[in-house]
Order: structure tokens, then sequence, then C-alpha cells
């Protein structure tokens, strides 16, 4: 079998050699029509039968592993595609550092295997539920192709859990098959398992940054599970990397083009004032200040999805080889952290500290500071597109113990610089610190549909380029009436 090439004969392409494996086989086939099911509940509302211009992946070859084709969202090919082996790979961390990576579950590590797959294969579905009425509003149809590029591709993440899940863990993988088209987002009786899977994507600006922050917090998390010890797992979450280096594009890049608008209307206009919000509004552009605000809740509601600063379970799924660092390969130490330390904000006496913790317990903030790092420095980025209009405003992660509600800093109230603040103070401030029902209604009043090849909604740039080098008025999306 060719691993770089993709089996397209049967109802699941893949490269895993599912035709000789007719246990798998089966299992997945018959799940299969729950899937499709799901995804015509739970999916893009509105535009299943609209031909999509969409890439599929073909190849795990990283010269050129995908193509792009019209297709309808249903009939997408989801397949089961994992990266290539690595010959005579090795576990690169943990008490088993430098044994033979393994090909099967070891059965000490193996409920929490399926623990860490079931959590990643739980925010895959979840953010398609989320996002599922946004296409109405779109404000583009290249916009439209890059929500529903996002969707058919968490799909096929939950593809690549679930193959996990049937092949490795027997009837209660199946379960948990089963399970993961059961529980529903934001539903009161079965919600997702991670709480900013279960808020709400209302409006573009918030699709735009879930996709940067949230998508990203789902990168760290697969970089963490690309380098387990356990193969299978490894080359699962290398794959599906490739795919969401796209997914944090179309957040950068969407938020961005926000940006650009918004700066280039208020210079035409000659407002230099960023926080005259009405002058602002009345060009029918998103304020400055309202992207800070949507900004902060999403930083912080993706903060919470690190859990624990303090974690036994980070330290035990390091410590078994399951779960790694950010770029563990890449990393000059012992790669076993038995006697090391690592700085981790916390809160003595009421105030936040910086401590030396044990750098075993220590993983889930280390992950999170380097989430944090590459969120700062795609902020960064936007500020320059605000400053290349001379407007003087600038973008600002707040403080990691702003609004938070795991962890550390849930039993405190923070400002956005961390300054810890009295329940009744933030009663009073918390308006200028998040989005209000005012700044909602006002981005829901601007989500009018622009479906017209080639244009845009009044509060959005175009892109700078096409998908697949498509020209301006190229139409993406094929809207069946
Ligand atoms: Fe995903
Ligand atoms: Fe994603």
């Amino acid at each position: 079998m060719n691993i770089v090439n993709v089996d397209y004969d049967g109802l699941i392409p893949n490269n895993v050699g599912l035709n000789a494996d007719t246990r798998v086989k089966a299992a997945l086939e018959k799940w299969h029509p729950g899937y499709v099911n799901w995804w015509h509940d739970m999916g893009p509302e509105g535009f299943q039968q609209s031909l999509v211009y969409l890439r599929t992946a073909v190849s795990v070859d990283p010269k050129g592993w995908a193509k792009f084709d019209y297709v309808k969202m249903p009939d997408y090919k989801w397949g089961i595609l994992l990266a290539p082996e690595v010959e005579d790979r090795r576990i690169p961390f943990g008490a088993h550092r430098g044994e033979k990576a393994w090909q099967e579950v070891p059965g000490e590590y193996r409920a929490m295997l399926r623990r860490l797959i079931v959590i990643q294969g739980d925010t895959e579905p979840a953010s398609v539920e989320q996002q599922r009425y946004l296409g109405k509003t779109a404000p583009s149809l290249y916009d439209l192709r890059n929500l529903f590029q996002v969707n058919v591709e968490e799909g096929r993440h939950l593809w690549a859990m679930v193959y996990l899940l049937q092949k490795y863990f027997g009837a209660e993988g199946r379960e948990e098959a089963e399970e993961l088209l059961q529980r529903r987002s934001g539903d009161a009786d079965t919600p997702r398992m991670l709480g900013a899977f279960n808020e709400e994507t209302p409006d573009w600006l918030s699709f735009f940054m879930f996709t940067f922050f949230t998508d990203r917090d789902g990168k760290m998390q697969l970089e963490a599970l690309a380098q387990s010890g356990f193969d299978p797992l490894s080359r699962t979450t290398r794959f599906m990397l490739t795919e969401e280096a796209h997914h944090m594009f179309v957040g950068e890049t969407g938020v961005g083009r926000v940006i650009e608008r918004t700066s280039a209307e208020m210079k035409k206009a000659g407002i230099t004032d960023p926080s005259d919000i009405d002058a602002v509004r009345r060009l029918g552009v998103i304020d400055l200040p309202t992207i800070q605000r949507k900004l902060n809740l999403h930083f912080s509601l993706t903060l919470d999805l690190f859990g624990n600063e303090i974690s036994t379970n980070a330290a035990n799924a390091f410590h078994a080889g399951i779960k790694g660092r950010f770029r563990e390969d890449k990393l000059d130490d012992d790669h076993r952290l038995e006697n090391g330390t690592y700085p981790v904000l916390r809160l003595v006496g009421g105030k936040i500290v910086k401590e030396e913790t044990p750098a075993l317990s220590a993983l889930n903030m280390r992950l999170r500071d380097d989430y944090v790092a590459e969120c700062a420095a795609g902020v960064g980025r936007w500020n320059k597109i605000i400053e290349k209009h001379g407007i003087a405003f600038e973008l600002k992660l707040p403080h990691v113990a702003f609004h938070r509600q795991i962890g550390e800093f849930s039993k405190i109230k923070a400002d956005l610089d961390g300054n810890v603040l009295l329940d009744a103070e933030w009663e009073k401030k918390k308006g200028a610190y998040l989005p209000s029902s005012a700044d909602r209604a006002f981005i829901e009043s601007l989500m009018k549909p622009e479906f017209r090849p080639g244009k845009f909604a009044s509060w959005i740039a175009s892109p700078k380029t096409g998908i697949d080098n498509k020209p301006g008025d190229f139409e993406y999306v094929k809207i069946a009436e």
C-alpha cells in the first residue's frame, strides 16, 4: 500500500489500508450513516445542496496534498489520513523516552489515552455546531467558502479521532464514537465537554476571533499530541495540523480585514478619535474598542481550555509518554522533567505572584505560555494595520487572570491588566471589558449577506489574494435555490 497516496475507491478514503482491516472497516461503515445524519442536522444550515469550491485531502505529501473542486458538502470525502510513518520512531519524552514508539495502546495507559482522544474528538463537531447558522449572513462568497472549508475539515478531524477509537479501543471505543454524535454544543442536558465549545458564535467577528484564538488552542493540543509515544495518535494529529493552519489563516486574516476596513474608513472620514464610537459606527464598520472587547472575550474563554495551571493529569500524561510539550523534539533538556521547575502565575493571599513550580505539574501552564506568545505575535500584526492608517489605537491581549472560569484565577475578578477587583468594581467595569448587548446588537445589524461574486459587506475589506489563486470575482459557492 502506498502511504502517501490515498485510496479513494471505497466509501471512506484512507491511507491506512482499511480494505484489509475488515473489523474496523465494518465499524466505520456502521458509524457513517449516523455521521451523515449529524451533518444534515447540525452542519451548515441552508447550504447542503450548494456547490462549494473546497479542498479535499488526496495525499499526505506535504508538497501537494489537496485538490480543489466544487462539491456539495454532504458528498465531501471525509477520509482517514495519517502522516507517513517515521522509520524507527522513538518515544521522545517521559519515563519511556528512547523506547520504540508504541503501535498498539499500552494497557496501563489505555484509559488516559482514550480520554485524551475523546476530548479532542468532542471539540471537532462542536465547532461545526456552533457555526451552523453563520452561512446566512456571510459577508462574501469567499468568506462563505472559508467557513465551509473549516467546517468540513472539523468533520474530518472527528473522523480521525473516531478511527483511533474504533481501531484501538474495541467496544468502549465504538461507544465513545457513538456518543461523539450524541452530544450537542450548548445543550442543557448533553453539552459538549469543554466550556468554550458550548458558547455561541453569533456573528462573523466571533467566527474570526474563534478561528484565531480557539482553533489555535486546538493547534497547541494537536502539537502536544503529535509528540505522543502512541504512534498512530502522533501520525493522525500531524496530518490534522496541516489542515489546521488554514483555520488560523481564516481567523487572522478575517480579523485583520475587519480592522483594515475600519481603519481605512476612519481615515477617509477624518475620524482620529477611536473612542468616538457613534461616529465610527455611522460609517458601517466595527469600531476598534468593540473589536478589543470581542478579543477579550474569546481570549479569556480559550485560556480556560488549557485547564488548571497545576495539573497532575498533565504530569501523568507527560510522564507516560502520551502527551508532550509544544515542539518537544526541538527542546533542549532531559525531556523527563523530573527535577526541573517552571514559573507559574498563582494566586497567593489574594495576590497574583510568579512561583517556581515542579516542571512536570506545570505542563498546562507551559503550553498556555507558548499559546499566548503566538497570540501576541498575531495581535502585533493586527496593530501594524491600524498603525499603517495612522490611527492611535493599540489592541492588547488581556492579562491571563482576566475573566477566567477555570484554574488559579477563577476565584477572583481581575481587570485587563491583572489588578484584582472587588465584585462590586467588576460589576461596574465589566461593560468596558466585554461585549455589551448594545455591541452585539450593533454587530448583528451589520450581518447582512453579500452573495454577489467579488463583493464584500461594508464592514470587511477584501482579501489580498483568492483561494487556490482564483480571481477576485470567482464564484466560490454556487448557492442552490
Ligand atoms: Fe480540528
Ligand atoms: Fe480547526
